[in-house]
């Protein structure tokens, strides 16, 4: 267990393996009535898309089953619960940003099990929010930002799947607005229980490439030259959807501010990472 952070409006423990795992619903059950929260958030997820391919049933044990554990626990003590899901239970075959009413159809186990996840937490708990952020990137873990810029340092040159398009999303900005929206919730004020919520605007991962790049690399000469390629020439074993940009005008309609530019957010990410 983490020690606890103090942001304005609320303090944040973090929990996680080995004193919490999702695998293991007496861990969540014990954490949750020692700890006592105000606000329940499960961020963790088996996230590794392609791995999930090869693992459907940890991918459900942790995505469906792990999330309705934590639900149905926050619920029998009463305490609000945020879920994190994903724009991969998109199809990605539409041609407008994707809404919270738009029909799903996940193309991979992952979003599948996502998707199963957002139903068990909608069934285990009366009032869920569940977040549906993309394509992550932070100054942690792994992440496409954190791999390009090692790639970078590494070749001589970069090949980059270009005809992919969502919305990049820092982790930070993503945590800093949930962070901003956990006092409504506290205090019980009436949400929908589904919103979109990725950084504003959106990309291809070769945009999201170029541009951690050349804010790493500012001198033209130190870059190695990117070359956008297809999905088909970088087989991987999860398929992806092509467009799963989320439309988020539900949230800021709701909360009344949005998630800054992706480009922004990257420059401070690498700046951070630098
Ligand atoms: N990354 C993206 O582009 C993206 C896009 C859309 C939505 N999301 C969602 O955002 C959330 C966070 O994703 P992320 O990218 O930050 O993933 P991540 O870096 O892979 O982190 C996942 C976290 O979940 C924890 N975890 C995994 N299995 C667990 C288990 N059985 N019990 C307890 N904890 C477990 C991991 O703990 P360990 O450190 O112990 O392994 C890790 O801390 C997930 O819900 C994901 O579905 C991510």
């Amino acid at each position: 267990m983490e020690a606890a952070s103090s942001h304005p409006g609320c303090s944040v423990t973090t929990v996680g393996r080995p004193d919490l795992s999702l695998e293991r619903p007496e861990t969540i059950a014990a954490v949750l009535r020692s700890q006592r929260p105000d606000v329940v958030i499960n961020a963790a997820a088996f996230t590794n898309v392609d791995r999930a391919e090869s693992e459907p049933d940890r991918a459900y044990e942790v995505n469906r089953d792990g999330a309705a554990h934590v639900a149905a626990m926050a619920e029998a003590l009463h305490v609000p619960f945020l879920q994190i899901s994903t724009d991969y239970v998109f199809s990605g075959s539409a041609i407008e940003p994707y809404s919270e009413k738009d029909p799903v159809a996940p193309q991979n186990v992952y979003g599948t099990s996502k998707l199963a996840g957002e139903q068990a937490v909608l069934a285990a708990h009366s009032t869920p929010l569940i977040i549906r952020t993309s394509w992550v990137f932070s100054p942690f873990g792994s992440n496409f930002v954190k791999t390009i810029l090692r790639l970078a340092c590494e070749r001589d040159r970069l090949r980059v799947v270009s005809d992919q398009r969502g919305c990049p999303t820092s982790a930070l900005d993503l945590a800093d607005a949930i962070l901003r929206i956990v006092p409504p919730i506290r205090d019980r004020e009436p949400h929908p229980n589904l919103l979109h919520l990725s950084g504003s605007g959106d990309a291809t991962w070769f945009d999201l490439a170029c541009r951690t790049v050349e804010q790493a690399l500012p001198s033209p000469a130190r870059r190695p030259p990117l070359d956008p390629i297809t999905t088909a020439e970088y087989p991987l074993p999860a398929r992806r959807p092509v467009d799963s940009r989320l439309n988020c005008t539900a949230f800021a309609a709701h909360f009344g501010f949005k998630l800054r530019q992706w480009t922004e957010a990257v420059d401070d990410v690498v700046r951070r990472l630098l």
